[in-house]
Formats: C-alpha cells, structure tokens, sequence
C-alpha cells in the first residue's frame, strides 16, 4: 500500500527565518520538506541554492526534497548532495537526452533521484526514466511561481502514468504532484494516481496548519 505523503514548500514561507518555517511544518506533521531551486533561466524567477539547503539541514529530520528548476542541473547535483538534500528532482525538459545519466550521477551520490514533467511535457516522458527512478514528479502548474491553479489535464497525465508504473511492475514508485494542490482538490489528485502532494500556498495560509496538512493527506 502506497504512503500517502505531504511536501510542504518553503517557497510560500517567510524567507527571513526559513529555519523557524521549516521547524513549524515539520512539527505540524509534514513528510518531507520540498525546496524549490530556481535559476532565473530555467524559470524566470531565482530563489536559493544549495547554501539554503545546508542552511534549513540543522532544523529538521525530514527528507529535504529538492526540486532544481535549473539549466544543466548535472552541474549543480554534488553541491546539494553536499548540502544535505534527500531527493534531487531534475527536469526532462532541462536534461534532455542525458536525464538518465544524471539521475544515475544523484544515486550514486547516495541521493534519490526524481525525473520531472513540465505541464506541457506529454507524460510519456518519464517513462524511459522509470527504471532509474526514485520518484516521478508531474507539475500541475507551469514552474516559476507559488499560488496558481492546478491544470486539471494533470488528472490524466496521472492516471496513465500510474498505469504504465504498474504494468512495469513498480507499483510502488512514489508520484509526487506539484502546484495548485488544495484541501479541495487533493482527494481526486490521490485517486488519479499520486502519492506525495507538493503544497505551498495551502500549507502556509493555513490558520491550523496541522489540521490543513491532515486534510491534505485524507485524514
Ligand atoms: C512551482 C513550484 C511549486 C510551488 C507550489 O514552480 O515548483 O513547488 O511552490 O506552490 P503552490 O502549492 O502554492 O502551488
Ligand atoms: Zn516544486
């Protein structure tokens, strides 16, 4: 039976004491902590690198799970496994014809690796990455910013990957989706096939965060 888990992203936190972030969604009952690296390049936006990551590792004993929206993200991966980080997720659309190498290059680094589909990336994407994977992640917004609303294509994006999971026999390959993940919403998002539920904005307007994270997971 798949564990069904919640990433909290700092990327809604308050970025002037990112540490006391991290320790309130960690004892509110999150799963892992998920840390979204922007470059200004892959994504218009920059947030923070590996020296964020080292930074947070102290205050908490979660997975750092570590979503790099970068170009040439196998330039960085030794910095982060350094760091700390538990997962490192890479994007097909930023590795190209070398995602399996780089994902072999973070397992090797005794990190799991974790492939990545942007929303107008067919999901038959990730599927040669199957066998190297740790986690399959499919974005439910385009990636750059906190708050959007999910793109309900995903649902199907989902369904077919589970399928493909299952009939390789990886029936327990977690799936994470990422973006516009509500109380609302989160329910259909387990039912079409994911396991791990990336939310930010969620999590962090939450006046009862414990509650919100319960919530999310289906409790
Ligand atoms: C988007 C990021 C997401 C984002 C999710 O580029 O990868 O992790 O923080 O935020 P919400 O849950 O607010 O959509
Ligand atoms: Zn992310």
């Amino acid at each position: 039976m798949l564990e069904t888990k919640i990433a909290p992203s700092i990327l809604a936190g308050n970025f002037s004491c990112v540490g006391e972030e991290v320790e309130r969604i960690t004892a509110s009952g999150a799963d892992l902590v998920h840390c979204d690296v922007m470059d200004g390049n892959f994504v218009p936006p920059i947030t923070f690198g590996a020296q964020m990551v080292q930074s947070i590792r102290p205050h908490t004993a979660l997975g750092l799970d570590c979503h790099l929206m970068v170009l040439h993200p196998e330039t960085h991966i030794e910095d982060f496994a350094r760091a700390g980080a538990d997962i490192i997720s890479v994007h097909v659309e930023a590795c190209g014809k070398k995602i399996l190498s780089v994902m072999r290059k973070i397992k090797e680094l005794g990190v799991r690796a974790c492939s990545v589909v942007n929303p107008e990336t067919p999901v038959e994407a990730l599927f040669d990455t199957v066998e190297e994977a740790d986690m399959l992640l499919v974005m439910s917004v385009h990636p750059g910013w906190g708050g959007q609303k999910f793109i309900p294509e995903t649902f199907e994006k989902l369904r077919r990957l589970r399928a493909f999971c299952i009939a390789n026999g990886k029936d327990e390959l977690d799936i994470e989706v990422d973006g516009g993940v509500t109380e609302e919403n989160a329910k259909s998002i387990l039912e079409a096939g994911a396991n791990v539920l990336v939310a930010g904005s969620a999590v962090f307007r939450a006046t009862d965060m414990r509650g919100t994270i319960s919530e999310l997971r289906g409790e």
